[in-house]
């Protein structure tokens, strides 16, 4: 047996659904996941219901994650047009902002010029913005990176004329960086009419190229990978108006283990990938003494085993070239060959000064 040694990995984009959706998630559930996969850092969404887009909101939900978490965890504030002139009391308690400039899964979206300029001119200098943002949109959050000459983080870029608009952007200097997340780059839109409402999720999964594209970036403009951990449950994805998203925890490190085992990367820049980039873009605190073991024997991937509370994944039967044997958080052993041993509550919430 083959045996890697990781830090903890760090995944800057999930949805635990709290407040609101608890059916299909909660800090609990959804940072058991997150151990499970070896990541013991994670940044979780506003777009719940009520959205993290109020002080009042933001604050109770940072205090149930602090009650609940298992592994370390920081909140995103959501920019709303309504309450965007709450964005300075919401920063001390959220690592970082998220704009929506595209239709997803949730309230939260901002389509006018005056509510992004607000963004850029409110929002802490030393805070991150985080953009959803599909094609055309790219562009205007690279605008906004310019005209600000501030950082600007894209979530999930799926496209081949994205990654290399941002590619373009890097060239020239702008403080832009972004995501990828692992089913863009292991299904496509064949996958996506097999699957169903199972393989829908925004942004959509892309064509052959856009795939090849994204791939063809991954040791040099990809910043981060993150899952985009977005769980709904079966029944709602069999019901007339499914809602998008998939989970990806639990599936992100085996499949990028299995590109490593193929040659696409390397074990040093799936460590930049998923650990060391992450940390810095969001500025992040070090956790000693963590770390991940991986057994690098080829195994399946099963519904059965998932310790998110939706229970499925479209990867569901993919063999993979490795697993997550054991994680250790701050000197603990917090998961260990398919057991959970972390007790909700035992991680800790970011910033901690908010509380
Ligand atoms: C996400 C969700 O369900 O919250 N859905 C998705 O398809 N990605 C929203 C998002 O990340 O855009
Ligand atoms: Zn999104
Ligand atoms: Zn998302």
């Amino acid at each position: 047996m083959t045996t890697i040694q990781l830090p903890g990995l760090i995944d800057v984009h999930t949805h635990l659904r709290v407040p609101g959706g608890e059916h299909k998630e909660d800090f609990a559930t959804g940072t058991a996941a997150a151990l499970a996969g070896g990541v013991t850092m994670l940044l979780g969404m506003p777009n719940t219901s009520p959205p993290l887009s109020t002080p009042d909101v933001m604050q109770a939900t940072h205090q149930q994650a602090q009650a609940n978490t298992r592994c370390d965890l920081g909140l995103f504030a959501g920019a709303s047009p309504e309450d965007i002139d709450q964005l300075p009391a919401l920063a001390p308690h959220a690592v970082a902002l998220k704009i929506y400039l595209n239709d997803t899964f949730g309230p939260l979206r901002v389509d006018d010029v005056p509510t992004l300029m607000a963004c850029f001119e409110t929002w802490p200098r030393e805070k991150m913005i985080a953009m959803h943002a599909e094609k055309q949109s790219v562009a205007v959050g690279i605008g906004l990176a310019a005209a600000y000459n501030r950082p600007v983080h894209f979530c999930h870029i799926s496209r081949k004329q994205e990654i290399e608009l941002i590619a373009q952007a890097k060239t020239k200097g702008l403080p832009v960086t972004c995501e990828v997340a692992p089913h863009h780059l292991f299904l496509n839109e064949e996958d996506a009419k097999r699957l169903g409402p199972l393989g829908d999720m925004r942004p959509l999964l892309g064509t052959p190229e856009d795939v090849e594209a994204l791939w063809a970036h991954i040791n040099t403009t990809v910043d981060c990978i993150a899952t985009d951990h977005a769980p709904h449950t079966l029944e709602e994805k069999a019901s007339d108006s499914p809602p998008p998203g998939i989970v990806g925890l639990e599936t992100s490190l085996p499949l990028m283990l299995t590109a490593m085992y193929n040659g696409r990367l390397s074990l040093d820049r799936l460590i930049q990938l998923m650990h060391t980039n992450p940390r810095r873009i969001f500025n992040l605190p070090e956790q000693p003494d963590t770390h991940v073991e991986v057994d690098m024997t080829p195994t399946t991937i099963q519904n059965k085993n998932l310790f998110t509370k939706v229970g499925w994944t479209p990867f569901d039967g993919t063999k993979v070239a490795g697993q997550v044997k054991r994680v250790i958080l701050r000197g603990q052993t917090v998961f260990q060959d398919g057991k959970l041993l972390a007790q909700p509550g035992s991680g800790t919430v970011i910033p901690k000064s908010s509380i």
